[in-house]
């Protein structure tokens, strides 16, 4: 592999539109400065050329212009349900190659309920759901109290605070036209898991024919050539934990973060580690994800510690020493330069670059 020219492709917080009533959490998906710096070093360094463009609507001509031979993507989007979606679309559309999962994933991913359907239909676990669309339509019977409600289509906790967990219909109501106001959209309600929080991130790709046989086939042997897991991560409210209701709020992923402990290796017993792994890769099979990803889970304390998926962020925060994949990478004694460059790596195999 000789130098490359490497687009790096963000929507930066500085650089993304003001709305009018816009809700203080609106772009907290969006990456900072520091972020990007970080990446552009580390590619430079294994000596590709670098450059960053804005992933607004300036990127089809910019593209043109810049004629980089990959992007490294990490846009989340500014606009509608298809924000993520939106760059890969352009890129498939100029065949530029680029890093990451592709249109379809992204814009399944970026919707959690058509997640968990996808999920459902191959048995995976995840909470019993309801998406609401009014206020006051009836819950379904399997809808029982405590329930967590949560945006349908947002990351980073928006919307996700101690008010999320519901003990009745009126906290319930109250919480979804508080939703429904601040995102406009569907309002995605789960039963309540309680529970350590976990998270677990994945490098690579899963290379045929053991990708065909997750989840598929459970007694196949449960190895996932391609792919590479990283340490479970537990994310620790401590001093926090009774304000946040015990959940990974948006003010403990933003306000708090410098103040929550991060243990990596999350302690657990080997066969879990391992379920958990599985569960992540099958997770990482049917949503047809590429190069990377992370899947949070929670454990339920009220059944043994069985594990849930919450969701699959194909696009992982990759902010230096903060992000969860980062802090995993570093306990599996991978630098934030080789995490960068083995996603390069995998796309540029993927696209018979290497
Ligand atoms: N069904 C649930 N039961 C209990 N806690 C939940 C549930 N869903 C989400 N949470 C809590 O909210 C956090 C964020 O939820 P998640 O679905 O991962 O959204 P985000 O995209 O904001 O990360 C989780 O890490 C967990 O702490
Ligand atoms: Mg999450």
């Amino acid at each position: 592999m000789g130098t490359l020219h490497v687009a790096l492709l963000a929507n930066l917080k500085k650089d993304a539109p003001i709305l009018p009533d816009m809700v203080e959490d609106y772009w907290a998906d969006l990456d900072s400065e520091h972020t990007i710096d970080a990446i552009a070093e580390v590619l430079w360094e294994r000596g590709h050329r670098v450059t960053f463009l804005e992933g607004d609507a300036t990127l089809f001509d910019r593209l043109r212009e810049v004629q980089p031979d990959i992007c490294f993507n990490i846009c989340e989007g500014h606009f509608g349900d298809s924000r993520e979606a939106q760059v890969p679309a352009i890129l498939e559309m100029l065949r530029i190659p680029y890093t990451g999962s592709k249109v379809l994933t992204l814009a399944l991913s970026l919707d959690k309920p058509m997640t968990k359907r996808v999920l459902a239909f191959h048995d995976l676990p995840t909470p019993p759901f309801q998406v609401l669309e009014l206020v006051g339509e009836p819950l379904n019977p399997d809808m029982t109290f405590p329930l967590f409600v949560k945006p349908s289509r947002q990351g980073t906790g928006m919307g996700i605070s101690a008010r999320s967990i519901v003990r009745d219909e009126a906290e319930l109501w109250t919480q979804v036209k508080s939703l429904f106001g601040a995102y406009q959209e569907p309002v995605l309600v789960e039963r309540f898991i309680s529970g350590r929080d976990l998270t677990v991130g994945l490098v690579g790709n899963l290379v045929p024919p053991v990708a065909w046989r997750v989840p598929e086939n459970e007694e196949a042997p449960r190895v996932h050539r391609g792919l590479r897991f990283l340490p479970p991560l537990e994310i620790e409210l401590g001093d926090y934990a009774q304000e946040e209701g015990r959940v990974y709020t948006y003010r403990a992923k933003v306000d708090l973060a410098d103040k929550l402990i991060y243990i990596c290796p999350a302690r657990l017993d080997a066969e879990l580690v391992e379920e958990l792994n599985w569960l992540a890769a099958a997770t990482f099979r049917v949503t047809g994800c590429l190069d990377v990803a992370r899947v949070d889970f929670r454990l339920d304390e009220d059944d043994g510690d069985k594990p849930y998926i919450l969701e699959i962020n194909p696009l992982p925060g990759l902010s230096p020493d903060i992000s969860d994949l980062v802090i995993e990478a570093k306990a599996a004694g991978i630098s934030y330069a080789a995490l960068v460059n083995t996603i390069l790596e995998e796309a540029l195999e993927r696209y018979g670059m290497n």
